[in-house]
């Protein structure tokens, strides 16, 4: 009799183990949770898509940060509007797609230590007379909708203005500028620096308004999940730390990160 119960509770036990299922959709296998990271991987260097593999900054950069927190990932492209419905619903546990920390989103979302500086900059062909952000008022401006892009545009042409053309994703609106539907697409800097370097045949230019706000990437997670916010501040400022940040920084933007300013950051 006794053997029996003996019997059953490791085998109840064991059941657990195996369907391990935390109620945030991770799952656990041998001690190790695997995070679902969901991302929108159409944004070169940060995330793209590498045939069928999703690859870039960021997506070395969570698998360095959970590996260094102790967990295991699973990074899917799902898209920008659904990455955000993804962690709001927990059917992800993480989102990174060079989001930029902003006071509204943090009223939904709980957000990592930021770990990349960026600002907005503006594509054009090679000729435009489009020399700042003023500029564009009364031209025609692609911009990936729901972006900081957008928001930055809007400030400048007004809300709702017809001029601003808002799509899905920043290849589709950098594809409008080159056959000739716009005149300019405003997105972060190290996406369409990259893009103008790599296209020289598409003769663009990138200008700079150096009144487009400074900002701060950061991780996301579902609002006030304070225990994968610790490990993971914790796993970045380790990278910070021990080189590893600064390798893929090096790796993926071929130049030196400020890391003592994304750390000052940290004390606002
Ligand atoms: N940093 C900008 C923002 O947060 C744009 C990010 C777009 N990211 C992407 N993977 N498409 O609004």
């Amino acid at each position: 009799m006794k053997k029996i119960m003996i019997y059953s509770m490791l085998c109840g036990a064991l059941l657990l183990l195996l369907a391990g299922c935390g109620k945030d959709g991770s799952t656990e296998g041998g001690g190790q949770k695997t995070l679902r990271v969901v991302t929108d991987a159409a944004y070169s260097p940060m995330e793209f898509m590498d045939k069928d593999k999703v690859s870039g900054f960021d997506i070395d950069f969570i698998r360095a940060a959970a590996k260094e927190a102790g967990y295991k990932v699973k990074v899917e492209h799902v898209g920008w509007d659904p990455l955000f419905v993804e962690v709001k619903v927990k059917r992800a546990d993480i989102g990174i797609s060079a989001i930029s920390i902003k006071p509204d989103r943090e009223k939904s979302y709980t957000f990592s230590v930021p770990y990349f500086i960026s600002t907005n900059k503006i594509l054009v062909p090679e000729g435009s007379d489009i020399k700042s952000g003023k500029d564009l008022k009364g031209k025609r401006v692609a911009v990936q909708a729901g972006t900081t892009g957008q928001f930055v545009t809007e400030d400048i042409l007004g809300k709702n203005n017809k001029n601003i053309s808002k799509f899905e994703n920043t290849t589709l609106a950098i594809m409008e500028l080159t056959k000739k539907g716009a005149d300019a697409v405003v997105a972060d800097n190290a996406v369409i620096e990259e893009y103008a370097k790599k296209n020289p045949d598409k003769k663009l230019n990138v200008v700079e308004d150096p009144s487009f706000a400074g900002e701060y990437y950061g991780v996301i997670f579902e609002k006030g999940n304070k225990k994968l916010k610790k490990k993971f501040d914790e796993a970045i400022n380790t990278l910070f730390e021990n080189g590893t940040y600064e390798k893929i920084y090096q790796k993926w933007l071929g130049s030196t990160p400020d890391i003592e300013t994304l750390k000052e950051q940290q004390k606002k």
